[in-house]
């Protein structure tokens, strides 16, 4: 594996240390970033520096690094494999302090790491046939807009959606479909493009966002409104998203067919959308 950013320095993994005092060890005190790049290039970092800056105020921390400075980082991480496409995993924790508190320590000095791992291309299978969603009921916090590494509740439910031979879990609450233990989720009815309305009970992904600008310069009606749960099956198509998966068809829910069973129409019309996007974005680097 290719070097590390850790607190200022670029080091090999097996020097990238921190202390067990560190508050994102003890008490999962911290917030990252997952930022896709293409032939070096990253797609919307400023969108995703700027999700950072709110999940850092969410958890009372100051930025550490300013966009200039993240971008110098990124640069020097990605140039390990200049051609190749890449995920940027970037973390910021309270640090650490003398003693096990749950209080913050007055002048906290956080600890900062970045690294970049290669992306594999998408399965042709997915295209094909689609993925297998479970639903399961949201058992994470109310502020799932910050993007934090306290991520218990998540791994239980990405985990539960594995052991259930699935690709993601939809997680409810209270009748609603949010969003999945890693995504963003979609469905279309009748021609229109339907997501959840931003909020602190779901993540706002950066990739949905995209979803949305792409299918709105296709005309394409967008509504951003609460998904009941019921809907889903109902659903003409279904869809999650994220930096690392794109924008994934859904063919089976909960053990049974979803719509026409295969990947639907619109979904192939955004993806070529998407796919369109990040070949402009690969060719830029040239
Ligand atoms: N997860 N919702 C949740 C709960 C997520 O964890 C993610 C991303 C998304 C999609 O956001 P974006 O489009 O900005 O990637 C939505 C990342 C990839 C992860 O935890 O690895």
């Amino acid at each position: 594996m290719h070097e590390i950013y850790l607190n200022g320095a670029f080091v090999a993994p097996q020097q990238a240390m921190i202390s067990v005092m560190d508050r994102g060890f003890l008490f999962g005190d911290g917030v990252y970033e997952v930022i896709p790049a293409y032939a070096g290039r990253p797609l919307r970092a400023a969108e995703h520096l700027q999700r950072l800056e709110n999940s850092l105020r969410g958890i009372g921390l100051q930025a550490p690094l300013s966009l200039p400075e993240w971008s110098e980082i990124f640069g020097r991480l990605l140039a390990a494999e200049p051609d190749r496409d890449q995920a940027l995993y970037l973390q910021v924790t309270r640090g650490s302090a003398a003693h096990r508190d749950h209080r913050f320590p007055a002048r906290p000095t956080p600890t900062v790491m970045a690294m970049a791992k290669l992306m594999p291309a998408r399965d042709p299978a997915v295209a094909e046939r689609g993925v297998a969603v479970v639903t399961r009921e949201d058992i994470r916090w109310l502020r799932c807009d910050i993007k934090t590494t306290s991520l218990l509740a998540a791994v239980l439910l990405r985990q539960s959606a594995q052991e259930a031979g699935a690709e993601e879990a939809i997680l409810v609450r209270d009748g609603l479909a949010l969003e999945g233990s890693t995504s963003n989720l979609f469905l279309v009815q009748d021609g229109q493009l339907i997501t959840p309305p931003k909020g602190p009970l779901l993540l706002a992904g950066i990739t949905r966002d995209l979803v949305l600008e792409l299918a709105g310069q296709a005309k394409i009606p967008i509504q951003e409104r609460d998904i009941a749960v019921a809907e889903l099956q109902g659903a003409d198509e279904v869809w999650i998203s994220s930096s690392t998966r794109e924008v994934m068809p859904v063919t089976r829910l909960d053990d049974r067919p979803l719509g026409t069973g295969c990947p639907g129409p619109l979904w192939r019309r955004v993806d070529a959308l998407y796919q369109t996007f990040k070949a402009e974005l690969r060719r830029s680097a040239a």
